[in-house]
């Protein structure tokens, strides 16, 4: 298994400084949140090195595991964010709210794209949830494809408790896995919702005992890479493009597809 690092430039933190680990074996590669002694709180550098790993995924990797440290997955922001000192090196919610719009988007878009990077058609990403998911860390297992669950697992949208909106790419996938209803309920309480509930909501694929989280993300994986890649990369295309199109025109979009699988396996 071989340990990427980041040399980095000057305004670039290391994966280790950041709190990250990142392995490619193979076909997979996996990231760790691994400050388990602050819960794997995250900051705007977790987001920019996240980014850093999506700009330099290796073409061969296939599947990104995205897992937690500890007994959390993530309890979400950094709480020193909410202090007038803010994350040393990283500003605070005082100094985000005095940047005119244009750079506090374009820093936005910077976090954002830590996320976005995990629904590229040509990769499936997998977030193993183990204890609480707050916040960011709820938006971050709502950024991947599939989420297994521990039955210990906690999800919480904390941000409107806290007087703000999610805004890390997690409301779209929430309102398209559970429904505006249940995403507003969900969001508008900021209350937890536990592992089961999750399942039956489709907020997750497979929930677990605690120790078997590492053994069933191994069996998905293992799964996931036994279908053909070229073929699983244009049915990801077309799913993720079916709730923007017709029926019409999704079966367009169809054989499409399926004349580049046909040319490919037979000419
Ligand atoms: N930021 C910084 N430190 C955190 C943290 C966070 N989000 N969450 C936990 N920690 C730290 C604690 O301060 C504590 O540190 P010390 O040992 O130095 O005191 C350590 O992690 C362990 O925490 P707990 O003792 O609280 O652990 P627990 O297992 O009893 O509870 C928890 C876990 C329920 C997750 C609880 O820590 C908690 O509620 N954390 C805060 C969750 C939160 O509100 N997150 C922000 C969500 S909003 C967001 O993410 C997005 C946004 O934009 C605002």
């Amino acid at each position: 298994m071989a340990e990427v690092t980041f040399g980095g430039s000057a305004e670039e933190v290391s994966l280790e400084e950041v709190g990250l680990r990142y392995e490619v074996d193979g076909k997979i590669a996996t990231i760790t949140l691994d400050r388990p002694e602050k819960r794997n709180a995250q900051t705007f550098a977790t987001w920019s090195a996240l980014a850093r790993i999506g700009d330099s995924l290796p073409q061969q990797v296939r599947v990104v595991v995205i897992r937690g440290e500890g007994p959390s997955f993530s309890a979400g922001i950094d709480l020193r964010m909410f202090t007038p000192e803010g994350v040393p090196g990283q500003g605070s919610f005082a100094a985000s709210a005095l940047l005119d719009g244009a750079t506090f988007e374009q820093r936005l878009a910077r976090a954002q794209q830590g996320f976005l990077w995990l629904r590229r058609p040509d990769i499936v990403s997998v977030a193993a949830v183990q204890g609480h998911a707050i916040g960011a860390g709820f938006q971050l297992a709502l950024a991947c494809d599939l989420r297994v669950l521990a039955d210990d697992a906690k999800l919480c949208m904390k941000e409107p408790a806290l007087g703000l909106v999610p805004d890390l790419t997690g409301t779209k996938p929430l309102v398209d896995l559970v429904g505006l209803s249940r995403a507003i309920e969900i969001c508008l309480t900021a209350r937890t919702v536990g592992a089961e509930e999750a399942a039956r909501i489709g907020l997750a694929e497979l929930v677990v005992a605690p120790g078997e989280l590492g053994q069933a993300v191994e069996d998905l994986t293992a799964a996931l890479l036994a279908v053909d890649r070229d073929a699983a990369t244009a049915t990801k295309r077309l799913l993720q493009g079916a709730s923007g199109r017709t029926l019409e025109e999704q079966c367009v979009a169809e054989g499409r597809e399926q004349a580049v699988r046909l040319r490919a396996l037979f000419t």
